[in-house]
């Protein structure tokens, strides 16, 4: 995880990208800057203390004994009476502000549903028809009073927490309770110069969830409408299988069979085969993916192959098992997954 954030950089509640998370970021400097402040004062007062108070006590020795100060007792009430008060006020505000009121119909209206699984995120699109897992595409937000964008929170089995500091607030998510949140990213992110791919930013489940909690990673991409509208067609075009010229890179039109004859279907859908279950990743265009296993590896075949072969030595705890398949169709249900772009 450490290498991750200083490898990425991109873990940090310092570089807001939507004015939920700039009114949060704003409040914990402030509560930061007033905690430094008093730490200070109390830290310089202790340290003058001792040092005077041993240098008088070696000249005059132990000082006159006092029982009781009615004005130094009411100073050291009142004053943190008033910095209580100054942080409540401003905590308030931006628990308003970093969190619209939601419409009484917001299951019904929800630009994205957000399921938590052990341990994975699956995200579902309704009004596109688009459901996919463990990388959230949203379209940039403009920067004007509108709230954003209507999220609907649930968990298919523990309780989850999404959070990503970057974008506002933290939230639970419950099997049993439905919660609501507005994500308004006013900022896209940013293209790796070198490889054109995404560079997402990140958060992490927050609730302790079982053994791969913290690989419950969540990868946001904030991109301009347009780009999003393209994403949104890509994941919704049916994939075409093609054939590579090299053969050794399997086949992936075998790939697919091998898919559907194995228990991968048990847990996995792919959009346009029998496939639809919803117990793990929704696999449709899995290739388009960063990361796998919720983001702990890159999304390259020889991972992919690794993942399929054990994925408990990758990540232990997980629920699926490993396959043992022959070369040929392991490099043929790769070829498929990864040609689903
Ligand atoms: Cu999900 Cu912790």
């Amino acid at each position: 995880m450490l290498l991750f954030i200083l490898k990425g950089g991109r873990e940090t509640l310092f570089d807001p990208i939507s004015p939920h998370g700039k009114d949060i970021s704003d409040l914990f400097i402030f509560v930061l800057a007033l905690g430094g402040i008093v730490f200070l004062l109390v830290a310089g007062l202790l340290i003058y203390a001792i040092i005077t108070g041993r240098r008088r006590a070696r000249q005059e020795g132990l000082p006159r004994q006092v029982s009781g100060n009615n004005k130094l007792e009411f100073a050291w009430t009142a004053a943190p009476a008033v910095l209580l008060i100054a942080l409540l006020i401003p905590t308030i505000m931006v628990m308003n502000s970093s969190d619209p009121a939601k419409p009484t119909n917001a299951a019904a209206n929800a630009d994205v549903v957000i399921i938590g699984h052990q341990w994975w995120w699956e995200y579902q699109y309704p009004k596109q028809g688009v459901v996919t897992a463990n990388e959230l595409h949203l379209p940039v937000q403009p920067a004007d009073g509108s709230p954003g964008l209507l999220i609907h929170l649930k968990s298919a089995d523990v309780q989850h927490d999404f959070w990503v500091p970057q974008l506002g607030r933290k939230i639970d998510v419950y099997p049993d309770k439905d919660n609501f949140l507005y994500f308004k990213p006013t900022t896209v992110t940013q293209k790796d110069p070198a490889t054109g791919k995404d560079l997402p930013i990140i958060g992490a489940c927050a609730e302790y969830c079982g053994a791969q909690h913290a690989w419950m990673r969540i990868n946001v991409i904030v991109q301009s409408q347009a780009d999003f509208d393209s994403w949104i067609a890509s994941q919704k075009a049916p994939q075409a299988k093609t054939t590579p010229a090299d053969s050794s890179q399997g086949d992936p039109v075998r790939g697919e069979q091998v898919f559907l004859n194995n228990t991968c279907i048990n847990c996995h859908a792919i959009s346009g085969t029998t496939a639809n279950s919803n117990i793990a990743p929704n696999l449709t265009h899995l290739g388009s993916r960063n990361t796998l296993g919720t983001g702990i590896i890159e999304n390259t075949p020889p991972n992919l192959k690794r993942w399929i072969t054990d994925p408990n030595a990758i990540k232990p705890g997980l629920r699926m098992p490993g396959y043992q398949l022959s070369q040929q169709d392991l490099n043929d249900l790769v070829a498929y997954l990864e040609e689903q772009k």
